[in-house]
């Protein structure tokens, strides 16, 4: 991916000299990585398009939240799991959504819960919020989700409104049962770069704590992330296009639930697939999770 420093490493470096750095794409776009002594460390949180248009379009759209948030059946507070919490942009483009939906008719609350294990990342974006408008707009309620671990704001008819609360640490030793997620952000450096958070050990935890109609959404399309969702007992779709993405990922408790769950084709792609399962897979019993796979009720 094309991008360059724009500043030098800022925030504070863990001890290990660890640290993030704002990087620019040429399209004027900014983002975050992280960057040790000897150079990065990560790709970049967002990809080129930036992280407000990847929040809306990857995660709140795909998410049918504004749907979720008008769903007359139930008082029930939405509960999104922002899973790498980064910058906030996912958590913040979901606020902004019930904000200005709540403006002209009762909706439902929202409550976000919002993983994270490194707030260096989000410190230093919140001192250079001019590169990021979202934060010049909301950098207020992030500080204090930062400073407080949760931030409350009643409706604007004074009833229940919108909850968030910060998870801070190693989503690996979460995430708590405290409520089930109808909505997941999943948004974790790429498979190459932490292979742990998108194994069918971290989906299977993640899957036991859903309701029964859960959707999680990713940017990630590699086959070997969507083989660990469905070997987790997510079913899985395919997601929408972005301008720099030609795939995302749906996932959902229910196939039922899926615009365009992967079919008979996906499986023609899996078995001609260099990396087509997660590395928690062994390799003899490699065989038997690609069967698994191929019986799975979605792809009969
Ligand atoms: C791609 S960025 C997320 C971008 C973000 N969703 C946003 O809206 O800006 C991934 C984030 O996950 C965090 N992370 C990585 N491993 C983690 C772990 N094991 N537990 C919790 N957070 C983790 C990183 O520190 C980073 O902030």
């Amino acid at each position: 991916m094309e991008y360059f420093a724009l500043y030098e490493a800022q925030g504070k470096p863990e001890s290990d000299g660890v640290t993030h750095e704002l990087i620019k794409f040429p399209n004027g776009h900014c983002s975050i990585r992280k960057v040790g002594r000897d150079g990065p460390l990560s790709e970049s949180m967002h990809s080129s398009i930036g992280p407000w248009a990847e929040a809306n379009e990857v995660y709140v759209a795909q998410s049918e939240l504004v749907a979720k948030l008008k769903g007359q059946d139930t008082l029930a507070p939405v509960v999104i799991y922002d899973i790498g919490m980064g910058i906030a942009a996912n958590a913040l483009a979901a606020f902004e959504t019930w904000s200005s939906l709540q403006l002209d008719r009762a909706i439902r609350p929202l409550h976000i819960f919002s993983f994270e294990n490194d707030l260096s990342g989000i410190e230093l974006a919140l001192s250079s919020s001019r590169e990021f408008s979202f934060l010049e707009r909301h950098g207020s309620l992030a500080a204090e989700l930062l400073t407080s671990g949760t931030v409350t704001l009643p409706d604007c008819r004074g009833g229940p409104g919108f909850r968030w609360t910060l998870v801070h640490g190693d989503f690996l030793k979460g995430p708590s049962r405290a409520l089930a997620p109808e909505i997941i952000f999943y948004d974790f450096y790429s498979p190459a770069v932490s292979p742990e958070l998108w194994s069918v050990d971290a989906f299977t935890r993640l899957r036991s704590v859903c309701g029964p109609v859960t959707v999680l959404v990713t940017y990630v399309a590699a086959t070997a992330a969507r083989s660990a969702l469905l070997l987790a007992g997510f079913a899985v779709g395919q997601g929408s296009q972005t301008a720099a993405k030609r795939e995302t990922t749906i996932a959902a408790t229910e196939v039922t639930m899926l615009s365009q769950p992967l079919g008979r084709e996906w499986l023609g792609k899996l078995s001609r697939s260099s990396r087509p399962l997660p590395a928690d897979v062994d390799l003899q019993k490699r065989k038997k999770a690609l069967e698994t796979i191929e019986r799975l009720s979605q792809f009969s």
